[in-house]
């Protein structure tokens, strides 16, 4: 049964329908209150705003509970990899054997750049920061692909498959370009079809003339558990921004674009690169840890790779990448004094009233720099390994706007609280 909220304004009553999720999350539905009262909803942030109807992703933040396509995180991790779970993700069912196949082979052959984006890289100065690469290529591969880039609905919709295996493959080859080009090595590189997905990645990203690179640590492996950790995220601030350049109707690779310019500030996937980095100015300060807390709890610092916007609970993903990066360092056999401080700073926060209090958990970033760092990846290309694995996420959120014959451009509204009207003075008589 249809039931209503009410807004009461002055002595007047409103009524709002509530609408609800599949998870009984409720919501007023306010898409006529302007209308009705002449009010609008100020939510600065959107912390309490839905902002769209998804069918992709479940997340509970305060039991911390994250499922895509109703499926817990912790079975895709322990059953799943990368790829299907970005299939499952895309497609919204796991796949059969065959059509897993399909994909795989698709994906693995869509790895190689033309010459001419190759020439692309030879732009930049070795100084550029890869998200700022990745994002501008990203746009550039639509162009390179001007069939599936149409910025025409049916015709990207009916594109969207190839266009999206294509992405997948190329993100990688991309990020491995980017470094090659910043540590001086040949960018003539070739995608190895044979290969799994992230081993042919970290094969184009660090083997040297001559010198095919050797996963001996079971890297390949720990960064396929990176990726698929970061594979979704529901509406967060990059996969908001996907869906909001989407909705005026733009194509899958600018609207993927503007999502990793989004996720690259530290308050959402820069972060992990800001942990590493907090990290190691505790280790070179001499700190244990605990002059950080201090600081931390006094306003002076922030503890990074802590808080979440949604989760006040455990971030799932973060206990799975914890145990992980224990599992990858001895494996490696390093003895990384960073993770000793991580783990001290966690069990200090953990048991200290400031973050009790205000449910500050450890978010995904926590410990996953810490992996990257271990399987050789320069921090300054941290940011971009997330990319790589939230691609699948953005791609299915653009299919999910693009695919909505109803869905309207994002337009909100703000409050205005600069000057009232004024009369103009021309530059002479201004002084
Ligand atoms: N260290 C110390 N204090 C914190 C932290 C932190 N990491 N995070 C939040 N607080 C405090 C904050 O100062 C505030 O205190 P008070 O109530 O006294 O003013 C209180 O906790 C509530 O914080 P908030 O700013 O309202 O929280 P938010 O939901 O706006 O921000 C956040 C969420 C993730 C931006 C924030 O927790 C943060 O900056 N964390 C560190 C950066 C980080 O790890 N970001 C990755 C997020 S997860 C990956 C992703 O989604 O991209």
């Amino acid at each position: 049964m249809e039931s209503n909220g009410i807004i009461r304004i002055d002595d007047e009553n409103f009524e709002f329908p509530i609408i609800e999720g599949t998870e009984q999350e409720k919501a007023l539905d306010l898409r006529t209150l302007r209308a009705k009262t002449g009010f609008v909803a100020f939510d600065e942030g959107y912390g309490n705003t839905g902002s769209c109807e998804s069918a992709i992703t479940f997340i509970n933040g305060e039991k911390g509970i994250l499922r895509h396509r109703g499926y817990p995180i912790e079975q895709l991790a322990e059953h799943s990899n990368f790829v299907e779970t970005a299939y499952l993700i895309i497609n919204g069912e796991l796949p059969t054997a065959a059509s897993l196949n399909a994909f795989e082979g698709n994906v693995l052959r869509s790895g190689t750049l033309n010459a001419n984006m190759i020439s692309l890289f030879k732009g930049f100065n070795t100084s550029a920061h890869p998200m700022a690469m990745l994002s501008s290529i990203v746009n550039a591969l639509g162009t390179y692909n001007a069939q599936y880039a149409t910025n025409v609905r049916k015709i990207d919709l009916e594109h969207f498959d190839t266009a999206a295996t294509l992405l997948m493959s190329k993100v990688r080859s991309i990020a491995a370009l980017s470094y090659r080009m910043k540590v001086g090595l040949p960018l003539d590189i070739e995608s190895d079809s044979s290969k799994f997905y992230t081993e042919d990645f970290l094969t184009m990203m660090f083997s040297k003339p001559e010198i095919e690179y050797e996963d001996t640590c079971g890297a390949a492996k720990a960064l396929d558990l990176f990726f698929l950790l970061h594979a979704d995220h529901e509406q967060n601030c990059s996969t908001s921004t996907v869906r909001m350049v989407a909705s005026s109707g733009a194509n899958l690779f600018a609207s993927i674009s503007a999502g990793i310019s989004a996720l690259w500030g530290p308050s959402h996937g820069g972060a992990n690169m800001a942990v590493i980095e907090m990290l190691e100015s505790i280790h070179a300060s001499g700190d244990d840890g605990s002059r950080f807390i201090e600081a931390a709890k006094s306003g002076k610092a922030k503890l990074m790779g802590f808080g979440h916007r949604v989760y006040k609970n455990y971030d799932p993903r973060a206990k799975i990448l914890g145990k992980s990066a224990i599992k990858v360092l001895e494996k490696i056999g390093v003895n990384d004094p960073l993770l000793d401080i991580a783990s001290r700073l966690e069990k200090a926060a953990l048991e200290d009233d400031y973050f009790v209090s205000r449910k500050l958990y450890p978010n995904v970033d926590f410990y996953s720099g810490i992996i990257l760092k271990a399987i050789g990846i320069p921090v300054e290309f941290f940011t971009v390994m997330f990319a790589i694995g939230r691609i699948p996420g953005w791609m299915a959120n653009w299919k999910e706007i693009a695919k909505n014959s109803k869905s309207r451009i994002h337009r909100p509204r703000q409050i205005y609280t600069g000057s009232n009207e004024r009369n103009f003075v021309k530059l002479e008589k201004r002084g």
